[in-house]
């Protein structure tokens, strides 16, 4: 809580990743768009928030370019170094964090509204209960099964479709208490478990998480496709 009562919360940014998907010369968090890289975009949005107390940067060990940032002066920001994997990152981000919820976002997705951010925090709190920004499975849904031999390119057989109405697509913020999160990640961690957000540690370590709806263009930028469709929607010039 600040001085006026209002609930601050510390954002834990894993932005160590290479973005090995993409191809690029560097990593995707410092292709840029509309003049700024993706990384500055992504800060920017979450510093807007007036819930934001402070950002927690994961970086590489040997990354060139965050220091050349205008925004990593900015005091409300804090960097620390990541780990090996996803899961590591956030770790180390939490050990800087203060605040009881603390928001976990990906680097990479620039697109993030305020207002979801805003709701998602609200309806954890008022709950009681952590969550997630998740988009509506629109789409029809199938499971598939490979079909081919070793070193067949395997051709994808359908086995059922499945019910889209119970399906979402995880997307970030995420937001957790900060010590309980940073026990369902260790945890994971040391068991092995796959961990592809915070929501599936948490799940594992037996909390519920709620899904709020979320806007379906606060997407992950991955591929070369989703980095056009990115500087489309911030009205840029598709970069080559
Ligand atoms: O690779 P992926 O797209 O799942 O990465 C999601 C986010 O996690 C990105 O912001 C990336 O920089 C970050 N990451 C990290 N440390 C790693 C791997 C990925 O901070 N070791």
């Amino acid at each position: 809580m600040d001085s006026k009562g209002q609930l601050k919360l510390d954002v834990v940014v894993p932005a160590a990743g290479v973005g090995r998907r993409m191809g690029a010369a560097v990593p995707k968090q410092y292709l840029k768009l509309q003049g700024q890289t993706i990384l500055e975009l992504t800060l920017a949005k979450l510093l807007a928030c007036s819930c934001v107390s402070q950002v927690i940067v994961a970086l590489s060990q040997e990354d060139p370019y965050f220091d050349t940032l205008e925004i990593s002066k900015d005091p409300r920001i804090i960097r620390t170094a990541g780990g090996a994997e996803r899961p590591d990152s956030v770790l180390a981000g939490l050990y800087l964090a203060h605040s009881p919820w603390v928001l976990v976002h990906d680097a990479v997705r620039p697109l993030v509204s305020p207002a979801d951010i805003e709701k998602l925090v609200t309806a954890c709190v008022q709950a009681d209960c952590g969550g997630i920004l998740a988009a509506p499975a629109v789409d029809s849904l199938k499971l598939v099964q490979p079909k081919g031999s070793a070193g067949d390119e395997a051709q994808l057989l359908i086995e059922r479709n499945l019910p889209r109405d119970l399906i979402f697509r995880a997307l970030t913020p995420q937001c957790f208490k900060r010590e309980q999160l940073t026990l369902a990640l260790h945890s994971a961690l040391q068991q092995g478990m796959p961990v592809t957000d915070e929501a599936s540690a948490m799940e594992q370590a037996g909390y519920p998480c709620q899904i709020v709806p979320g806007r379906t263009d606060n997407f992950k930028i991955t591929t070369k496709e989703d980095l056009q469709l990115a500087a489309a929607l911030l009205g840029n010039i598709c970069p080559a």
